[in-house]
């Protein structure tokens, strides 16, 4: 009888090697595509004029001042990418992060600048406090038990307090990434309550305790000043399972998109997501970390780092991502041409 799944036919029969031999018929046959549209730029923002600081862990990234947006954007619009994300690095930090709340706030001054120089560029922001506490925590640290940690509840209020802040300010999407349960709840109701029931959120649902965030953290002088994040990100040896539960949750609060953050060591986590889940947008965060080793090993030629950056963000659309925020957002779009 003849075997009704033809895929288990077997040599000479089948050769899996003639769909490889002509580049046309490679393509016919590709079902993943990198496409600019769907790169998201992170940038640096800090105080000042002029400003454009290089950070030495992440070639080819830098702090800018505000008045330089203009210039990204132009380049975020010329080379058809997704958007950018906005972090602040703020002259001022204290134990509540006061800036990140202000309406005169390093990210609240970017945000009128980008929406001034180009318009129609969709600025995301990044809703957290770890870049604008003393302590580098992304949340109220508080010791009232004994326990010196994030206050979950009381951080609660003050990332409502950020997000709208930045609604305000002119963002087109928040992007919540402190990992407090409850946050995307906390946001969505403030934001509705003033009027922005039209704002998505774009919810750092599924984000590892990762040591790949290590040049981040230079570039954004946000590194803990004591202790780590393990009692708020997720531990990377936990039942994957977790990320689900993680995703629902924040389904359920009302998120429009999730993340799975970092991206190359998590394929198994991005997948299982987006399975889970067919229909919901979901984000990769392809991670300074990884990036910052691929340009190390470029720089000393033990790599090629357009092939390996490429192959890296198709690896990330087919484990399920829908879009990719990622420090290669302009180059590879460049490379895409
Ligand atoms: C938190 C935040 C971090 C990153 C994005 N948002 C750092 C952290 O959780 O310590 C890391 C991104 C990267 O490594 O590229 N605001």
């Amino acid at each position: 009888m003849a075997d009704p799944h033809p895929s288990s036919a077997s040599f000479p029969a089948t050769r899996l090697r003639r769909l490889r031999q002509h580049p046309a018929i490679r393509r016919l046959v590709q079902e993943t595509h990198l496409v600019p549209a769907n790169f998201i730029l992170p940038l640096f923002i800090r105080g000042g004029h002029n400003v454009r600081l290089p950070i030495s862990s992440m070639p080819g990234h830098a702090q800018i001042s505000p008045d330089q947006l203009a210039a990204e954007l132009d380049d975020v619009q010329r080379l058809g990418l997704g958007g950018v994300i906005l972090f602040g690095v703020p002259a001022v930090k204290d134990a509540v992060g006061s800036d990140s709340t202000s309406d005169r706030g390093i990210v609240q001054q970017a945000l009128a600048a980008a929406k001034k120089a180009a318009p129609d560029v969709l600025v995301m922001t990044d809703v957290c406090f770890c870049e604008y506490t003393d302590h580098g925590h992304c949340g109220l640290i508080n010791d009232k038990t004994g326990r010196v940690d994030v206050d979950n509840d009381a951080t609660l209020e003050m990332l409502a307090a950020q997000a709208l802040s930045h609604a305000l300010a002119g963002a087109d999407m928040v992007a919540p990434s402190g990992m407090m349960d409850g946050m995307i709840g906390a946001i969505r109701r403030r934001l509705d309550a003033h009027g922005f029931n039209h704002l998505p959120i774009m919810s750092y649902a599924v984000k590892y305790a990762s040591a790949f965030y290590g040049p981040f953290r230079e570039a954004a002088e946000s590194t803990p000043q004591f202790g780590d994040r393990r009692s708020y990100q997720m531990d990377p040896a936990a039942d994957p399972h977790q990320a689900i539960r993680e995703a629902e949750l924040d389904l359920a609060e009302g998120a429009d998109m999730l993340m799975v953050k970092p991206a190359l060591p998590y394929l198994d986590i991005l997948r299982i997501v987006r399975d889970h889940f067919p229909g919901v947008p979901l984000a990769a965060y392809n991670v300074s970390g990884e990036y910052s080793m691929v340009k190390a090993a470029a720089e000393r030629g033990w790599i090629d780092e357009r092939a390996v950056a490429l192959e890296s963000l198709l690896a990330m659309r087919r484990a399920g991502a829908s879009m990719i925020l990622t420090y290669w957002a302009k180059q590879a779009a460049q490379w895409l041409r």
